[in-house]
């Protein structure tokens, strides 16, 4: 088969591999009907992850169908279509127990594109298939169920439900990039007031617009700090994510939320950011952060399926998988490209049929 293959910082190709095999009786393996690229993706391309090794086929995000699947898969079965979620969960640990399938201490958690081969490639073997895999109900479409693979479940786990987002709440999410937006969806669920979207890129802020953000200001220009003020009547936001990863970012989260009210963190951070405790200890905030466990997913998969939730705006490009090398190119220049979600397809003709 093919597949999308790390070799280092800065390299990487599509190339021939071997077809993945069951290594263990609760694996199965997938045959990818459409994937995509995660900023992490970048990240690990660029050498951020250092304990992903060269040779390491990349991607934690696909939907497909179960080809072959070992003897101790029960809940799932040959020939059916599944979501591949981010998360892998051995369902037995403390963590898994506890629902908290992103600290699987039982050799789960995200494994896919990291410490074991990925997504990006014409077949995967997913281990502890019963509990990484979820059936795709009939009439969703591939597109809508992969954006449930990773962003939408990190966005409402980690950004809305850790943030408590109530009805009537004003809602500010900085960094308007795939995670960001993902939470202008989710959010919406909990029927806030009004959402606030910032970030530097007019681009983005209009998609967040069309995704459902009320108030849209451009941090690079817009008197962030005076407009929440004038929305809320001085008080400051109830809850306010960050979805870049930066030191700035993070600060303005706090800077923007009233007494009482909820940080919730999303980003990434590669360096320290400043916690002004002199300034919030008397401001009884909540903050919190947090790695996506993806038990969100049932919930979600059952919201696209009765039409309650739509994540199609979110994907901008679309590719043969054969055109890998060009989604990472697009994917890596939104300014250029407008991309936000970039969706890969089975290609027939190079595809491993079965
Ligand atoms: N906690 C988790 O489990 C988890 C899971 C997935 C991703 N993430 C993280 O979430 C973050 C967002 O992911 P993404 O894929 O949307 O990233 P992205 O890089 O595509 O988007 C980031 C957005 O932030 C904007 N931005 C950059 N600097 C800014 C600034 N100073 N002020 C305002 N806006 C600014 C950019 O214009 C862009 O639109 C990343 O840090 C990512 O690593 C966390
Ligand atoms: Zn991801
Ligand atoms: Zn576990």
């Amino acid at each position: 088969m093919h597949a999308m293959v790390y070799h280092g910082p800065g390299s990487s190709a599509w190339e021939q591999v071997p077809d993945p095999v069951i290594q263990a009786d609760t694996d199965a393996i997938v045959r990818v009907d459409a994937v995509t690229i995660c900023g992490t993706d970048l990240h690990i391309l660029k050498g951020d992850v250092p304990e992903v090794n060269p040779g390491r086929i990349l991607g934690h995000e696909a939907v497909g169908m179960i080809v072959e699947a070992g003897g101790g898969v029960h809940a799932r079965r040959v020939g059916e279509h599944v979501l591949i979620s981010c998360v892998s969960a051995c369902g037995v640990c403390r963590f898994c127990r506890e629902g908290r399938y992103g600290r699987c201490l039982g050799g789960g958690g995200w494994i896919l594109g990291h410490l074991i081969d990925g997504t990006q490639a014409e077949r995967v073997r997913v281990p502890f298939a019963d509990l990484s895999l979820y059936p795709i109900p009939a009439g969703v479409s591939d597109e809508q169920m992969l954006m449930l693979a990773d962003i939408l479940p990190t966005s409402h786990e980690v950004g809305v439900r850790n943030g408590r987002v109530r009805p009537g709440d004003v809602v500010v999410i900085i960094g308007a990039g795939p995670i960001g937006l993902a939470a202008v969806i989710t959010a919406q669920l909990y029927s806030p007031g009004r959402i606030v979207v910032v970030d530097k890129v007019d681009g983005r802020l209009e998609a967040a617009r069309k995704l459902g953000a009320d108030v849209t200001l451009n941090n690079g220009r817009d008197d962030v700090a005076a407009e929440i003020a004038a929305l809320t009547g001085g008080l400051g936001a109830d809850v306010t994510m960050e979805a870049v990863g930066v030191p700035e970012t993070f600060e303005l989260a706090v800077d923007l939320v009233r007494p009482g009210g909820h940080v919730a963190n999303i980003g990434v951070h590669g360096a320290p950011a400043t916690l002004h405790l002199e300034r919030i200890w008397i401001r009884d905030l909540t903050i919190s952060t947090g790695l996506v466990d993806t038990n969100s997913i049932p919930m979600l998969i059952e919201l696209i399926r009765s039409g309650r939730l739509d994540s199609s705006g979110l994907v901008t490009h679309r590719f043969g998988m054969s055109e890998f090398p060009l989604a990472y190119e697009v994917f890596e220049h939104p300014g250029d490209s407008g991309a936000l979600k970039v969706v890969l397809f089975r290609n027939e003709e190079t595809g491993s049929e079965s």
